[in-house]
């Protein structure tokens, strides 16, 4: 059974924190699902981390679905969250609903996220309202960077700090299960907290929020183009794997790999019997 929505809003009330990570491929997500990690993001973080583009601005449904799919078929237990692409839920509702379905029908998603507080509170509306759970997203919404110009702390000042209180209420009056507070500082992470009835998820938002969420490739120490300030590196994987690469090159160079414990034998008669009729069509 998957962890539900349900279980995880009874995480809040019985103040158990809860863990969340970004998958994007099938191995990592079994690896994570059995680590016990409760809910797993298919984060538009894709787009930097494992596309490498420039910004998560390009990613496209079609992308999101593919790397939800092998998520999905990767997990037993985690609650998967597809990540709405830029500009896949702003033309119109409908456009949302059809492609907050895709995820959910096509990809086997159990939930989406989307960025935006009172602006997209209608659109939140619409679509758990076709029963598709949804998850708020609010403060630095990546999506918006060039609108917030640059990745910066939001919410510093009183009026920002206000508005982001009221972009969470107007999620949780929509109907959204959780929220992603993003990059603000901690102790506005705290007041919304204790503001709103559904967990806050933070990134970037100090101790206080009732989750956590990290992007995998920050965790693992497998993304080196910029580490985020506040990413805890749990591991540091790019230098094993580049260690083993440079390794294999080396072997491969030599001759030294494969060796006979990685090659498959054949019987001697046949070999012979090969050679020699080789042999007889090469006269
Ligand atoms: O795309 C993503 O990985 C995210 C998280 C940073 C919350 O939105």
């Amino acid at each position: 059974m998957r962890v539900s929505i349900t279980e995880l809003k009874q995480m809040k009330q019985k103040g158990e924190k809860i863990a969340m990570l970004t998958a994007y491929d099938y191995s990592t997500a079994k690896l994570l699902d059995e680590a016990g990690v409760p809910m797993l993001l298919v984060g538009d973080s894709l787009g930097m981390v494992v596309l490498g583009y420039e910004s998560t601005v390009s990613v496209t449904m079609d992308e999101m679905i593919h790397h939800t799919k092998a998520v999905v078929r990767g997990t037993k237990r985690a609650l998967v969250v597809g990540d709405m692409p830029f500009m896949t839920y702003h033309t119109s509702v409908e456009d949302a609903l059809r492609n907050a379905a895709r995820f959910i029908q096509e990809a086997g998603a159990q939930a989406i996220k989307l960025e935006g507080g009172v602006t997209v509170a209608d659109t939140v509306k619409r679509v758990v309202d076709c029963g598709i759970p949804v998850m708020g997203h609010i403060g630095l919404t990546p999506q918006s960077v060039n609108q917030l110009g640059g990745f910066k702390v939001q919410g510093r000042s009183l009026s920002a700090a206000l508005r982001l209180i009221e972009d969470a209420k107007a999620l949780e009056q929509a109907g959204a299960f959780a929220i992603v507070l993003e990059t603000i500082p901690a102790p506005l992470a705290k007041i919304i907290t204790e503001q709103v009835n559904i967990p806050t998820i933070g990134i970037g938002a100090g101790a206080h929020c009732d989750g956590q969420v990290q992007v995998v490739h920050d965790l693992l120490g497998l993304f080196s183009d910029f580490v985020p300030k506040h990413a805890k590196q749990y591991a540091k994987l790019s230098e094993p794997i580049r260690g083993a690469a440079a390794d294999y090159v080396a072997e491969v160079v030599a001759g030294a790999f494969p060796t006979a414990k990685e090659s498959f034998t054949m019987d001697e008669a046949l070999i012979e019997e090969l050679t020699a009729q080789l042999g007889s069509s090469a006269r």
